[in-house]
């Protein structure tokens, strides 16, 4: 082997010499490459960057791993099961209306939102458990708000006495992170089926820090999160025993995250692909 290796090593320096000699020769040289300068940077090829939304996604995901959470996926085929029926949403239930959903048929839908994979991830792992889901998700609906694809990232975690506190901490220290860090916090009284209490978060107006203005309604809130503790009935979907686990959940869209860290009123803009829009990232 050692006197392969000096073959070869003879060999390289050989084919460089002669190459480094070629090239002196042709710097040094005739006509025919006159005005070319060696010495002058290479041109760059032009290299992409990730879109926006992947951008506010990986920070978004962040911000929870640093957290403990990991990250869990799911089909974006999904069954009717995991996107209603185990999240305590029964066919016929008034709440299905709120989420205007794309069937393949009876039993098979594009998921409406990420809170499946709560139910998936229960199904496989036992408590203690921390995790944010983001994805894609479906909705039959279009306007300067909606697009039928947009993105979520659920969150889960479940272990013995969690509690409101806990979700409240978990998501003022979320909110401060993504926006600023005095940004003030508010839940409101809400309901979801999955969920029991159910709040909806709103934080502070970004654009007129709480004055209010065009963007928050005059309210000087915008709502950019939905959460709760699960609901018992969703525990039993998975055998989990609500008497002695608890555990939050929360859902969030990336979109408007993104619309509000980035000034932008119109959702389409991110997937009409017009690189004009697209460059300014
Ligand atoms: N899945 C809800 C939606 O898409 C968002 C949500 C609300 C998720 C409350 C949650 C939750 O986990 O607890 O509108």
């Amino acid at each position: 082997m050692g006197k392969l290796s000096n073959q070869v090593k003879v060999a390289i320096e050989k084919a460089l010499t002669e190459r480094i000699e070629a090239l002196k020769e042709i710097v040094a040289g005739p006509e025919l490459i006159k005005g070319f300068d060696p010495t002058l940077p290479g041109r760059r090829l032009p290299a992409g960057h990730l879109h926006p939304i992947t951008l506010i996604l990986n920070e978004v995901c962040g911000v929870f791993e640093k957290m403990g959470f990991s990250i869990a996926q799911g089909p974006e085929i999904e069954l009717d099961f995991y996107n209603f029926e185990a999240l305590n949403i029964p066919p016929d239930h008034p709440a299905r209306d709120m989420q205007d959903t794309f069937y393949v048929d009876d039993k098979v839908l594009l998921r409406t939102h990420t809170s499946p994979i709560q139910v998936r991830t229960m199904e496989k792992m036992s408590p203690p458990l921390r995790i944010i889901a983001p994805g894609k998700v479906y909705r039959c609906d279009s306007d300067v708000t909606h697009t039928p694809m947009f993105h979520q990232v659920e969150g889960l975690m479940v272990d013995k006495n969690v509690s409101f506190s806990h979700l409240k901490g978990i998501l003022t220290y979320f909110a401060q992170e993504i926006f600023d860090q005095d940004t003030a916090v508010r839940f409101r009284p809400s309901f979801f089926p999955f969920t029991e209490p159910s709040a909806e978060i709103d934080i502070q107006c970004v654009m007129c820090r709480g004055k209010g203005c065009r963007v928050c309604s005059q309210t000087g809130w915008l709502e950019v999160l939905g959460a709760g503790l699960v609901h018992p009935a969703v525990f039993r979907h998975v055998d989990i025993d609500p008497d002695v686990y608890s555990g939050f959940a929360f859902g969030l869209g990336i979109e408007r995250i993104a619309m509000l860290r980035y000034g932008i009123n119109d959702i389409r803009l991110f997937y009409d692909n017009d690189l004009r829009f697209l460059k300014q990232f």
